[in-house]
């Protein structure tokens, strides 16, 4: 499983890139509007960073094929690497496909549903997006359906690229390993947590004291 860091915010973006863990950056409109910024402007400047997919979601008002469709052309013109970000509608099934069909790759959001994504697949999607933890909130298990979209996907040799979003914690990550998602984009806080453990921490104290015993400064 490959990572891409889940923020639209630059300093988060660098440091995650610095540890050599991340190969790609996915954006919503919420990180975007967080930021404070102009949502091409953000994006062109990830892009300068991050050598990978990066993912720029069409404004949350465009909610037409057409609208989408034209939005999705001026965003993939901003850079080699950019995906463009649909959510889940009809209307943005019919914009996926003829993105996809112009050769612009597009990641599928907003997904809670194996047929959601099934759908997404066959209309040209590169990505689809399944969010674990806005499921875990409504008590429905969120893994259960990256391994439900892995089986699948698997079974119909479909090479649509399941990206587990609404990371919330690292156990989240573990789980959606284990379910077979190809990618998970994580919050850059999540990332950090995950280095930790009380034992290595102990550990590095250990090897301190021992070699400054011997040894000194
Ligand atoms: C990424 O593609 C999603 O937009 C993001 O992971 C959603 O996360 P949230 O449910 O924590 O807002």
């Amino acid at each position: 499983m490959k990572f891409f860091v889940d923020t639209a915010n630059i300093e988060e973006i660098k440091k995650a890139n610095d540890m050599g863990v991340i190969c790609g950056v996915t954006t919503n409109p919420s990180l975007i509007a967080k930021e404070g910024r102009d949502v091409y402007e953000v994006v062109k400047e990830i892009a300068s960073i991050v050598d990978g997919p990066i993912s720029g979601e069409v404004k949350a008002t465009t909610v037409d094929a057409e609208g989408m469709i034209a939005e999705g052309r001026e965003i993939a013109k901003l850079h080699k690497n950019m995906v463009v970000k649909i959510p889940m509608t009809i209307e943005g099934l019919k914009a996926c496909k003829v993105l996809s069909s112009e050769g612009i790759k597009v990641n599928m959001t907003l997904i809670f549903t194996a047929n959601q994504a099934l759908l997404c697949a066959r209309a040209g999607a590169a990505y689809v997006s399944p969010f674990l933890g806005r499921l875990d909130d409504i008590s429905v298990r969120g893994t259960d359906l990256i391994s439900e979209v892995a089986e699948i996907f698997n079974i119909h040799n479909i090479q649509t690229e399941i990206i587990a979003a609404s990371i919330r914690h690292p156990m989240h990550v573990t789980d959606c390993a284990l379910a077979g998602a190809d990618i998970a984009t994580v919050p850059y806080k999540v990332i950090e947590q995950m280095t930790h453990h009380p034992l290595t921490d102990a550990g590095i104290e250990k090897f301190q004291k021992d070699y400054l015993a011997v040894f000194g400064e």
